[in-house]
């Protein structure tokens, strides 16, 4: 892997050091293939046959990159703007009845956790959540296993857990739910061009991803796979003209897509997956294992030198195959206090909350900058 001829296509990174993957920087193919799409719908004007012609294909052709690299096939993959749309999706696409429950963790994004409370709210659901720590497989599956009952509808798990960076046991949770009768909803906003996922090897009935993130695609770039035998289960919630192609509008009866398309729904700027696939092709190129491997390296290198540091535990487990390129530290003060002073005086990206800091290291990163963070980090310790 040639780092500097990577970093090379990622202009940005000549400007700080980019250790918070909240949003990945654009690589300038990415964005070349964003500007190419906008000046082609400019220059045939917006309706022509040209122009919508090439929007089906790029569009179409993302969903084939998609299904490519999850393992699916491309009638399971629905495109969406980003993971929370995927999420409401599978969440009111369920048939809840008061009483009703749900089974999340206690380390999901307000992404995976507000769909739930709002339907708590407006439908009686009862959100039921699984505790993570200290990340042992058979005490996470043996939990899982406590929590469900004849009324549990779901299961909602990140792959990657967006506080820690821990891999989720996702297939041993998913066969223990599974054993019950419960479908297995997986967020992988932190695991797609993070680590390789394989759909089909997990065993989720539903995962819901993004572009923006590991892969440094554009914003406004998701995707949900829906396993083919619950196509038929999942309600349609949002519909509209691309969802139900025949309609009757006499009779009122209409048929939707069979596939996941039927979830999209509305004009919505089908262009900008052009550059999904871009972004694909380069993570492709460069190999998934490859990038999940120098990402890890990085950042067990940050966490054997930060947890020689006072002041920071490692929250994250050490354990290769559960821990990725992100890592927590508890801090004991404010990170965000500590994050606006990393950018502020070093231009280094991370970021943190309460009393904790999240590193999380691209395969790109440098391991000078790892060890400028940690220098840094143990300076202020000293003088505070
Ligand atoms: C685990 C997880 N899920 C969901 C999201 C939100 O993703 P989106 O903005 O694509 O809905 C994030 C964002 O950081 C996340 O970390």
């Amino acid at each position: 892997m040639d780092i500097d001829e990577i970093r090379s296509r990622i202009p940005g990174l000549k400007h700080c050091s980019y250790l918070n993957m909240s949003y990945g920087p654009k690589p300038t193919p990415v964005t070349d293939e964003v500007v190419r799409m906008a000046r082609y719908i400019e220059e045939y004007a917006t309706l022509s046959k040209e122009v919508m012609e090439e929007i089906e294909r790029v569009y179409e052709g993302a969903r084939v990159d998609v299904a490519r690299l999850l393992g699916a096939s491309t009638d399971e993959i629905a495109l969406t703007r980003h993971v929370s749309e995927g999420i409401n999706i599978v969440a009111t696409g369920i048939d809840w009845e008061p009483g009703d429950e749900v089974v999340v963790t206690d380390e999901e994004h307000p992404a995976g956790s507000l769909p739930w409370m709002n339907l708590a709210q407006r439908r009686g659901i009862v959100v039921k959540q699984l505790p993570l720590a200290p990340y042992e497989t058979e005490g996470i599956v043996e939990r899982l296993d406590d929590l469900i009952t004849p009324r549990t509808k779901l299961l909602c798990l990140s792959h990657v857990s967006t506080r820690t960076g821990f891999v989720l046991p996702s297939r041993e949770v998913a066969d223990t739910a599974h054993k019950q009768g419960v479908p297995v909803l997986l967020d992988g906003a932190h695991a797609v061009g993070l680590i390789p996922v394989d759909v089909k090897a997990l065993g989720c009935d539903f995962y819901s991803g993004c572009g923006h993130k590991w892969l440094l695609a554009p914003q406004g770039t998701g995707f949900l796979y829906v396993d083919a035998d619950k196509l038929d289960d999942l309600e349609i919630t949002w519909i509209g003209a691309s969802s139900a192609p025949t309609w009757d509008p006499d009779s009122y009866e209409f048929e939707a897509l069979t596939t996941a398309a039927k979830f999209e729904f509305g004009t919505r700027d089908k262009a900008v997956f052009s550059s999904l696939s871009t972004a694909i092709a380069m993570a492709e190129e460069v190999g998934i294992d490859n990038i999940a491997r120098r990402s890890w390296e990085l950042a067990d290198h940050l966490r054997r030198r930060l947890t020689d540091v006072p002041g920071f535990t490692l929250r994250t487990p050490m354990d290769p195959v559960r821990s990725t390129g992100i890592s927590a530290f508890d801090i004991g003060v404010n990170g965000r206090d500590l994050t606006e002073r990393l950018w502020e005086d070093h231009r280094i990206l991370v970021s943190g909350r309460e009393d904790e800091l999240r590193v999380s290291i691209p395969y790109f990163a440098l391991e000078e900058e790892v060890d400028k963070l940690v220098d840094v980090l143990a300076e202020l310790a000293v003088r505070a």
